[in-house]
């Protein structure tokens, strides 16, 4: 029987040194949340890097890596502290990931960390091969690995292989900045599918394809060296019972309770992300600031707790980031706050899955406003989570979820304003309409989970 062999950057799981000794942590981000809870229900092995550079492990802590992440049916890719640096914080982290959100001043681009991601693929590809027999079907993940479907096909021209995107696909004046655009076009092409979110995203591939390789095909599929490569759209989902039946869990209980009575009789707006620029997070904290100055009725009667999820810290835009929204949550409750009132609580940390589904719950309305999104996991989860439908919803339109979540309050993030005037609406809106948006949402999010996604997608890839 044929088996999945799923491929990405990051595991499940990631490595810290403990106290202890070696001891695994739950990794941040949708991929690894996403594909866990597919995993979770489905067998398959996961091939991938356990999150810190190879040099900070002994030769018997590797081992014991190898060994505790085997039991699991994963399979590590040691990456040097050089690769960590040129590879995973440098090509992908420093030229892609802008890129690909349309930050087009920040990618640098260099001959240095194009190497290196040759040599992350390359890597990523033998140890695929290695636990991949030829009638598996590999699925490989995300914009670390563009390079890992056309190097794994020179080696099993046979072989099933997908390969899936969870960030935005740029439209092609974006995209032709990029020095290597062809090698890496080139390099998704030994994938039989290649999935994207959204019909905008397979489109401006599809586009550059045609302009840049002269490709032509019906946009759904193209023929390359006499092989048919899919072009497919899959929105991912979300493990939509487990965040709806969370509310039984005592644990999560037990957080509401303590969350409601730290709140009194405010009302609780969430702001939860990664700390990354795409998401649009000083300029959300911008539009409360607008909300408050033009709300004074609203004073000391909402709060707006904000996480934001450390990541990739060692990039420099990424600290930056961090400095701004600290001052900015500084400035904003140091204007507006009392002695009785703090406007903006401020967490800069992860938050554990009962936590996460307290706040979740909790809050009557959630922010979310990135500036560019592959998907945002967060929007459905939050929706999957109203118990008793009261949440409101606003979304960024260009969030790959807001051609699913049409029932939410769709905003231009960079309209500040319209951000701000969003926020009074939902704080406002009846409950009728509230439990009438969510139920919609809810049905559509019951009916297209993380399940139906990966097969959805595996069956195209079989089929091929
Ligand atoms: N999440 C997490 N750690 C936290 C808080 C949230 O891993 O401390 C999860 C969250 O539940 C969601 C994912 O991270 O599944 C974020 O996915 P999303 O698609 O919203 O954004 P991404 O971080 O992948 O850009
Ligand atoms: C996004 C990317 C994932 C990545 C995640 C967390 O969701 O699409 O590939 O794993 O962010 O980022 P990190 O750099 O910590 O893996």
């Amino acid at each position: 029987m044929s088996r999945l062999v799923m491929v990405s950057n990051r595991l499940p799981v990631t490595v810290r040194h403990q106290r202890s000794g070696i001891g695994l942590i739950e990794s941040s981000g949708g991929l690894a949340s996403g594909l866990h809870s597919y995993l979770a229900k489905n067998p398959g092995a996961w091939v991938g890097w356990p999150g810190l550079a190879s040099e900070l492990l002994s030769s018997s802590q590797r081992q014991q890596v190898i060994d505790e992440l085997a039991k699991r049916d994963y399979h590590p890719v040691f990456l040097t502290r050089r690769l960590v640096t040129d590879f995973y914080l440098g090509f992908a982290n420093r030229a892609l990931w802008p890129l690909a959100h349309y930050f087009t001043q920040y990618p640098v681009y260099s001959q240095r960390q194009w190497q290196a991601y040759q040599q992350g693929n390359e890597l990523f590809t033998e140890q695929t091969l290695h636990q991949a027999k030829p009638d598996d079907l590999i699925w490989v993940h995300d914009y670390h690995l563009l390079l890992a479907p056309e190097m794994l096909r020179r080696e099993r021209p046979g072989q099933k292989i997908g390969f899936f995107l969870h960030i935005p696909f740029p439209e092609f004046e974006v995209f032709r900045q990029l020095p290597w655009r062809t090698e890496v076009l080139a390099g998704l092409l030994g994938a039989d599918v290649i999935g994207f979110h959204t019909e905008g995203d397979r489109q401006h591939f599809a586009d550059c394809l045609a302009r840049l390789l002269g490709l032509g095909g019906n946009g759904r599929q193209v023929l390359v060296d006499g092989r048919v490569v899919t072009l497919g759209v899959y929105p991912m989902g979300i493990d939509s019972g487990r965040f709806a039946s969370a509310g039984s869990l005592p644990a999560v209980r037990r957080q509401i309770a303590h969350l409601r009575r730290q709140m009194g009789e405010r009302h609780l707006i969430l702001s939860l992300d990664r700390l990354d620029y795409s998401k649009g997070i000083p300029r959300r904290l911008e539009a409360y600031g607008r909300f408050l100055k033009s709300h004074r009725e609203w004073h000391g009667k909402v709060t707006l707790v904000a996480v934001t999820v450390p990541s990739r810290q060692e990039v420099t835009e990424y600290e930056s980031l961090r400095r701004n929204v600290a001052e900015r949550v500084g400035e904003i409750n140091g204007q507006f706050g009392t002695l009785g009132w703090v406007p903006i609580w401020y967490l800069h940390r992860s938050v554990p899955f009962e936590l996460l589904c307290a706040l979740y719950r909790t809050a009557e309305v959630a922010l979310v406003t990135p500036l560019r999104d592959g998907m945002n996991l967060v929007a459905k989860e939050y929706v999957a989570s109203q118990e008793n439908g009261q949440g409101v919803l606003i979304l960024s339109e260009t969030a790959g979820a807001a051609a699913e979540l049409d029932q939410a309050l769709i905003v231009n993030p960079f309209d500040l304003d319209q951000v701000a005037a969003a926020l009074a609406t939902a704080l406002a809106m009846p409950e009728e309409e509230r439990r009438s948006k969510n139920a919609k949402m809810q049905r559509h999010l019951a009916g297209a989970t993380v399940e139906s996604w990966a097969e959805s997608f595996l069956a195209d890839l079989k089929r091929d």
